[in-house]
């Protein structure tokens, strides 16, 4: 019986190679000739997929709604940042079916154009939150930040009551905002002037707020904590309450033609 393991070498087919695989044959033997036609050919694949990122005028998809955070929203969200939320929560819906059951649509480019830096996380000790916005009230928010475990007893969160103890003023918000307009956020000389007033207004029913309204159109005007201070923990509401609220889904089509 004829074992192929012992076929002495000189007894095997030396395979030829003609034509173009000879010439492949080649590059084959010579690293250096290897290494500079594979460079060649990662450059290529490169420039074909990142150089036309740099001529179109805009990679992300405008979506009707998407605004800049409101002075308070964005104030919250620093908070949202200090406080390292995003630990816990991200802030991506996923287009995977059991994804977009649990959490709403899936998450928009555009949802996140304004952040920075964004807030997509990839830790999920608690639940996304990218659609939290509208889905508690800001009673159940308070209750929930300053003891979870009185809403949802097997909540591991951390308890953040320390926040209605501090109480805010809109001394940098110009400086903020400016600052989110350097890195492109399109804030506009308006809303960089009426910064500190849109900032109190929100928190204050009964204030005259429809100018601010009119500049971030959808925002809560509430008072989140239900203590006359304007505190950290009605930034963060006001935060909370605005996540994924932007886009109106029941009339959203996403743009094929990109
Ligand atoms: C140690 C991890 C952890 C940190 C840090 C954390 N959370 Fe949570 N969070 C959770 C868990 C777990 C839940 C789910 C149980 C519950 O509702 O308390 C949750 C739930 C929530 C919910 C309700 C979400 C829903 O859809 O029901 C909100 C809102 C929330 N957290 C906000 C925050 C904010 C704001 C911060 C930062 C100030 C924060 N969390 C920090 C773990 C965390």
């Amino acid at each position: 019986m004829e074992n192929p393991k012992t076929t002495p070498a000189s007894d095997q087919e030396t395979p030829q190679f003609t034509g173009i695989l000879a010439k492949h044959a080649i590059l084959e033997k010579s690293p250096t000739l290897l290494m500079v036609f594979s460079l060649l050919v990662v450059s290529v694949g490169g420039l074909v997929e990142i150089a036309p990122l740099f001529w179109l005028e805009n990679t992300i998809e405008e979506v009707e709604g998407v605004r800049p955070y409101s002075p308070l929203e964005l104030t919250g969200r620093d908070i949202y940042v200090r406080e390292g939320c995003y630990v816990c929560h991200s802030q991506m819906i996923r287009p995977m079916r059991d994804e977009v059951e649990r959490y709403g649509h899936y998450s928009l480019a555009a949802e996140s154009m304004y952040d920075h830096p964004h807030q997509w996380g990839s830790k999920r000790t608690g639940p996304d939150v990218a659609r939290v916005g509208g889905r508690y009230s800001d009673a159940w928010h308070v209750d929930h930040l300053t003891d979870p475990q009185s809403v949802v007893p097997e909540s591991i969160m951390p308890k953040y009551a320390f926040l209605a103890d501090t109480i805010i003023q809109p001394t940098h918000i110009e400086a903020l905002l400016k600052t989110h307009r350097f890195v492109g956020v399109p804030y506009t000389d308006e809303q960089i002037e009426t910064a500190s007033a849109d900032f109190r207004a929100q928190a204050d029913p009964d204030s005259d707020y429809d100018d601010m309204l009119e500049r971030y159109p959808g925002a809560a005007v509430s008072n989140f904590d239900g203590q006359p201070e304007l505190t950290e923990m009605d930034a963060l509401i006001s935060y909370l309450q605005v996540l994924g609220t932007m886009v109106d889904f029941s009339t959203f089509t996403p743009d094929a033609s990109r």
